[in-house]
Order: C-alpha cells, then sequence, then structure tokens
C-alpha cells in the first residue's frame, strides 16, 4: 500500500492551523466533512467518528436501543469489529457462508436464517464487491428487517448506478489509512433516519442530550429531567469515539479527489483479473459497480504448496498480502469467537474456509502503475505454472 495523505492534504492542514486560533476538538469542521460526505454518498445524515469500529459499534448500540434484544445476522468474511460490535451488546450473531462471486453473504442463507429473533442483516460489502441485489433488499423490506451497510472497504462502489451505503437503513464507513479515503483514522456513520442520526450523535459523544442535532430532542429531555442541567443530561451509556477537526480537515481534502482515485482503482483491478491465469486463480468475481482498495487472490484449487509458494514468491518479490482476505478469513476461526462456539462450528462454512486457506488481497491504490500491476500478474502466473510442472 502506499501513502494516501498527500501534499495536498498537509496543505490543507497547514492552512487551516495557520489561521487565526482554530478550535481542534469536534467543531465546524466536522460538521462540514459530516455535509460534504452526505452530499457525496447521497444521504440525509452522517456522523463522523474515530474509526469505522466505532461506527460499527454505535451502530449496533443505537439498533439495540431502538428494536431491543435479538439476533444480528453477520457474514462470516468480514473485519472484526463488525461481528465484536454484536456482542459488545450483548446481541447474538448468527453466521452466513460467502459468496465466491462477491465474497459477501450468501443472499439464499440470510433469507433462510431470518427468524421472529432477527433484528437486522449486517451486511459487508467485501473489498469492493457489491454484496446486495435490488431484489434482496426489496425482500428484507417487506420482511420489515433492518439493512444495514459495511461499505468500509467499498467508498464508491454502486449498485445499479446508485452508491452502495444508501440502501440500507444505516451505513458504516472507515477512514483508516489503506481505504479508498483516510483521515489517517475514522469512520462515518450514515442514515437517513432522523432518530437514528439523533441517537448516534449522542452516542459518540457519551450519552449527551445536548449534542443532539434537534432542539425539540433537547427540550424534550430537558423538560422530562428538571432536576439536570441540559449541558449535563446523560441519556444513554455511551463513549467517546468523536474525532478531530484535523482528522476532518484531512478528510474534506481528500474526498475532492476520492472519485478520481476510484476510477484508477477500478482500472487495476480489472487489468489484474484480466492478466491473471483463470486456470489457477479464481477470476469470475461480481466487478458490475465494484471499486475496491485491494486485488482479490484466491486459488481455484485446495492446493497447499502452491499457496505456499505465492507467499514465499510475494515475500521475496517485497510485495505485501494479506492471507485469508478481509480481516484474517474466516472470523469463526479467530480466538475470540472459538471460545463463544461449539469446536466444529468453523468448519460449517466450506466456502469461507476455502477462502481463509487459499486467499489473499494484495494492495491497490490510485499511484499504482500499469507495468507493476502486470508484473505482478507475471509473477503469480509463473508460480502457478511452476507447481503445475513440479
Ligand atoms: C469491513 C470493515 N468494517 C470495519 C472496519 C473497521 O474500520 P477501522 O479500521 O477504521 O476501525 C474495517 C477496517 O478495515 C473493515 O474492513
Amino acid at each position: 500500500m502506499s501513502n494516501n495523505i498527500t501534499g495536498d492534504d498537509i496543505n490543507a492542514l497547514v492552512t487551516f492551523l495557520g489561521h487565526g486560533n482554530p478550535i481542534l476538538t469536534q467543531s465546524r469542521q466536522v460538521e462540514a466533512f459530516e455535509e460534504e460526505w452526505s452530499e457525496w454518498l447521497g444521504v440525509k445524515h452522517s456522523v463522523f467518528v474515530n474509526s469505522g469500529a466505532s461506527a460499527n459499534l454505535l451502530t449496533i448500540a443505537a439498533l439495540k436501543h431502538i428494536v431491543g434484544d435479538g439476533e444480528v445476522i453477520v457474514p462470516t468474511l468480514t473485519w472484526v469489529s463488525d461481528i465484536t460490535a454484536v456482542l459488545h451488546c450483548a446481541m447474538k450473531p448468527v453466521f452466513v457462508d460467502i459468496d465466491p462471486r462477491t465474497l459477501g453473504m450468501d443472499l439464499s442463507q440470510v433469507l433462510k436464517k431470518i427468524t421472529s429473533a432477527t433484528k437486522a442483516v449486517f451486511i459487508t460489502h467485501i473489498l469492493g464487491y457489491n454484496a446486495i441485489t435490488q431484489d434482496f433488499v426489496e425482500e428484507l423490506r417487506a420482511r420489515k428487517v433492518p439493512l444495514i451497510e459495511d461499505v468500509c472497504e467499498s467508498h464508491g462502489a454502486t449498485m445499479a448506478g446508485r452508491k452502495l451505503g444508501t440502501f440500507g437503513w444505516v451505513s458504516n464507513f472507515s477512514f483508516y489509512y489503506a481505504h479508498h479515503l483516510s483521515t489517517i483514522e475514522g469512520g462515518m456513520v450514515c442514515t437517513d433516519d432522523d432518530n437514528f442520526y439523533e441517537i448516534i450523535r449522542m452516542l459518540r459523544s457519551h450519552g449527551m442530550t445536548r449534542e443532539a442535532k434537534s432542539a425539540g430532542v433537547r427540550q424534550r429531555y430537558a423538560e422530562e429531567y428538571p432536576d439536570l442541567h441540559p449541558n449535563f443530561i446523560f441519556a444513554y451509556p455511551a463513549w467517546n469515539v468523536r474525532s478531530t477537526e484535523l482528522n476532518a480537515v484531512i478528510g474534506r481534502s481528500q474526498l475532492k479527489r476520492l472519485d478520481a482515485n476510484n476510477k484508477k482503482r477500478i482500472a487495476n483491478l480489472k487489468l489484474f483479473l484480466d492478466n491473471l491465469n483463470p486456470e489457477i486463480y479464481f477470476t469470475d468475481f461480481e466487478t458490475e459497480g465494484s471499486c475496491n482498495y485491494a486485488f482479490t487472490l484466491v486459488l481455484k484449487n485446495r492446493d497447499d504448496q502452491l499457496r505456499d509458494a505465492i507467499m514465499e514468491a510475494l515475500a521475496n518479490a517485497g510485495i505485501e498480502f494479506r492471507r485469508g482476505t478481509s480481516g484474517g478469513g474466516n472470523q469463526l476461526r479467530q480466538p475470540y469467537l472459538r471460545k463463544l462456539l461449539a469446536n466444529d462450528e468453523a468448519q460449517e462454512y466450506p466456502k469461507i474456509d476455502h477462502v481463509h486457506f487459499y486467499g489473499f488481497y494484495i494492495g491497490n491504490y490510485p499511484d499504482l502503475e500499469t507495468d507493476n500491476v502486470l508484473r505482478l500478474c507475471r509473477l503469480l502466473n509463473e508460480v502457478g505454472r511452476g507447481q503445475e510442472k513440479s
């Protein structure tokens, strides 16, 4: 991965710091970034927090405050914080295997696992691939099951021309270093729902009612609790996951070139998949509308020798990779979950298990040159052919 925080971003920071005596804690820059992000995405409200993991946590906490206790359907392939958010809120994660073409949840399995206890489907769009269909969104709507989209790895990806993160009730983004847009650390919770928005604003800041945007909400609390001063009414047991003005300044500067950067990332993925040997590697990903920050590399067959040879060749060439693709593969194999589940439950999801053992991701970034993508493909194809001969 290369550094996506450029001289322009640093200059924006220097300009901001050099004018007057700027407020540095959450203030007008954060608000402006939220408004610009909402406009870019096409939603009514956005709340900037200090990480994607915090966006996940606040989202599930707000879900529970609104709809109560129950189950949340989650992927077996996702980042750890999607599942730990559910655990931290004492809700029950229900797992679903992946669809190998999108690396997202197998949507038919999701529908089968919905019960009267289901409070939400928390889907992750993995590494830029769209994980939903219009039929699926409509089916959830008909069954009155809220859809939450984790778009942390897929800023700018679309379905039928509309951005992912606008189909669900709520969506989450991460602005960590490697992602399409980076604020160093940062995340966003997005929604069209006014009530949800107000709760997220309070949860971000100690549960304080003065954080609500709506004067009506603030007044309701003040009237209900006349023994408390309106400055200090804590409505929810919450956290402080605010960001700073500095991170928002970087985000606003980055947003100006996000679409142009995404075009380069999309072209790089196409080049990568077009030049990989489809006899050795899975190349049939659902790329319609996709927008990634990393290349997905999955072996067609279960071949331990080839897998190990790839890792050795990449390491020797100084090319960074992650095994298991997003979040280290099958989450059910991770110690934090193994403790909570039956010992062999991880093996009940064969498709994610294949990606766990035979899948990787390799960084893709806007200034990655065509020649280097082609060299990477040549290297991978040669390792594959070498293994076939031996
Ligand atoms: C799908 C997904 N959700 C959540 C997160 C958490 O984001 P952060 O690293 O900003 O906490 C990530 C991180 O990369 C992610 O990939």
